[in-house]
């Protein structure tokens, strides 16, 4: 009987601390996913910085159709604002149920959020999810885009986001949000 329970026992433990129950990433409030699009590869940066934070899942969101370069996208990421299109994006997040927070960063285009970040946002059951927006810009704020991702997010509650000048702005506002490592 003692060596059924110690056999019982080091099982539990091993399991435990393989898995912790889920990873570190659930001890601040859930488990995490940074969601991002990037043209430009700054908002990538930020986006690693965060999961690296975190210890998130990283899902990059790339267009079906890639943007042409910089002078025909701006054009084309026009457009698509005008047209409020849903440009499409290659694969998809295998299990969003399982995620409790989910960062969505991209770039301001045109004074708003990407039209592809709406896709990704809109291709999914948020409800009850906590979405943090986080972007990167030329110098347009944040918040130009939050009207856009609350409409998007639907269901969700919108945490307090950031426009980040780059990887170094990371840290403290992760930890001022509680989901730090
Ligand atoms: C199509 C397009 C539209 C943009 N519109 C804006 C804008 O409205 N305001 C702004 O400050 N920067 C704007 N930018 C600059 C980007 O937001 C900025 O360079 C950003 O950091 C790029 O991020 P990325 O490297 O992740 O693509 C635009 C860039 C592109 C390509």
């Amino acid at each position: 009987m003692k060596r059924m329970f110690l056999a019982f026992a080091v099982v539990f433990a091993t399991v435990f601390c393989l898995t912790g129950f889920g990873g570190k990433a659930e001890a601040a409030g859930g488990k995490i996913l940074v969601a991002y699009f990037s043209y430009q590869g700054h908002t990538a940066k930020v986006a690693q910085e965060i999961a690296a934070q975190t210890g998130g899942d990283l899902f990059e969101i790339k267009p079906a159709v890639p943007y042409p370069a910089y002078d025909e996208c701006l054009d084309v990421a026009k457009a698509e604002k005008n047209n409020n299109a849903r440009p499409a994006f290659e694969g998809g997040v295998a299990n969003m149920a399982a995620y409790d927070v989910v960062f969505i960063g991209y770039p301001i285009w045109w004074y708003d959020a990407p039209m592809i970040a709406l896709t990704f946002l809109e291709s999914y059951d948020l409800s009850g999810k906590t979405v943090i927006p986080f972007a990167t810009s030329g110098g347009s704020p944040l918040s130009d885009s939050l009207d856009s991702v609350r409409a998007s997010a639907s269901g969700a509650t919108i945490g307090e986001g950031i426009l980040a000048d780059g990887p170094g702005d990371v840290a403290p506002w992760i930890s001022s949000l509680g989901y730090a490592k």
